[in-house]
């Protein structure tokens, strides 16, 4: 997928103005019913600094600072209970914070809360819908609150449930979705007003595989057009494939970018595949991999890395060796990789110069055949 060459701010326009003439029309439609946000925002995308929320003796939130960038995905990656959706709620206008400041589309949510809802889509963790109402008329009405006319909403459901693919279920009543099909209910309601800032908490929660390569098309699809994507999750897999750029919660505060660059640079196990399995390990052997680094499982050969530049390096040399390899990826997902070892250093680290082939903790027999 090409992401369109925008500097933030040619982004925000681009999410009002490139999409469509029909979503534009839209977007200006709905942004004149809010207090002053018909001029375009001044600063687009998410901008927190410092934010603080505590709910009695719970400090759920305490120090966000955080930027998401129109044009891409943000993945908000934390374990349950780090501050997400508190944090989430404060840029959907739905909770103040106590400190700190925050920028949606280029307003305050504390003092401009009209101007936000006008420019943001905000898709809740638990879709509280109105059981009863069909699918058709539960998008209707939403978009009717965000002030579409009677036609323009009706119009805008067709659209979206298209969009999000319930066309079979249109007339049904939202009672009887399933938690799968809620969430897609609950995205199209967050897009009725054609906003340019998206705020989805724990969206792929409960949807199949198939429909979570759908909902990363279709998110990053939203990005694409110039749009501002923020999406939470507990689940990094989840996220892993959908964004562009990632923050993490610990605690309710967010890392620090230097140790997530400590982090992301660490050894990480890099698997291994070849036509011929064998011709692997003295193939590594020959590259200079110490013994040390090098596991077997199920799947394949798993070297310990010191990162993106090891591993092209190591590559090369496997490929130039005559090995035909068929796979050579990480182990785990980039999010999954650099959340665990943000998990398992907590204090503050020593940084280490990168050794050109750095060795593992951890003895293992490398290959059970030649095991002497
Ligand atoms: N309304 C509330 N009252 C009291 N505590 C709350 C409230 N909302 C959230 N919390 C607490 O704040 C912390 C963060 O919760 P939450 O933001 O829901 O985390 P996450 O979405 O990352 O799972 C948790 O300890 C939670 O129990
Ligand atoms: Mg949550």
């Amino acid at each position: 997928m090409s992401y369109p060459e925008t500097t933030p701010t040619a982004g925000a326009a681009g999410a009002t103005s490139a999409a469509s003439a029909a979503s534009a029309a839209n977007v200006a439609g709905v942004a004149g019913t809010g207090a002053g946000a018909t001029t375009p925002a001044p600063h687009a995308g998410i901008v927190v600094r410092d934010v603080h929320r505590s709910f009695g003796p719970v400090h759920a939130v305490r120090g966000a600072t955080l930027q998401a960038r129109p044009g891409s995905v943000t993945a908000l990656v934390g374990p349950n209970g780090s501050g997400k959706t508190t944090l989430l709620l404060m840029l959907a206008t739905l909770l103040k914070p106590d400190t700190g400041s925050i920028l949606v589309g280029g307003h305050d949510p504390v003092t401009e809360p009209e101007a936000v809802r006008s420019v943001m889509g905000w898709m809740p963790d638990i879709l509280g819908s109105w059981a009863s109402l069909t699918v058709l008329t539960a998008i209707e009405t939403t978009g009717r609150l965000y002030g579409l006319g009677p036609q323009r909403a009706r119009t805008r459901a067709h659209e979206l449930i298209e969009l999000v693919g319930l066309h079979d279920l249109a007339r049904q009543p939202s009672r009887v979705l399933s938690r799968g099909q809620k969430q897609r209910l609950s995205l199209a309601r967050s897009l009725v007003h054609d906003p340019s800032v998206l705020l989805l908490d724990e969206p792929a929660s409960g949807l199949d595989p198939a429909a979570r390569v759908d909902l990363r098309l279709l998110v990053q699809r939203l990005a694409a057009e110039g749009r501002t994507v923020l999406v939470s999750s507990h689940v990094l897999s989840e996220l892993d494939e959908m964004a562009d750029a990632a923050v993490y919660l610990e605690a309710g505060a967010t890392v620090s970018a230097d140790r997530i660059a400590r982090a992301t640079t660490s050894l990480r196990a890099w698997r291994i595949r070849a036509l011929d399995p064998r011709s692997v390990l003295p193939a590594l052997e020959a590259a200079g991999v110490p013994r040390e680094a090098v596991t077997l499982d199920n799947l394949g050969v798993l070297v310990a890395l010191g990162g993106e530049e090891h591993a092209a390096r190591l590559l090369g040399a496997l490929v130039a060796a005559g090995v035909r390899v068929t796979a050579f990826a990480p182990a785990v997902g980039d999010l999954e990789h650099t959340f665990l070892d943000l998990r398992s250093t907590q204090a503050p680290i020593q940084t280490a110069p990168m050794p050109p082939m750095p060795p593992t903790q951890e003895q293992t027999p490398t290959n059970p055949g030649d095991a002497s």
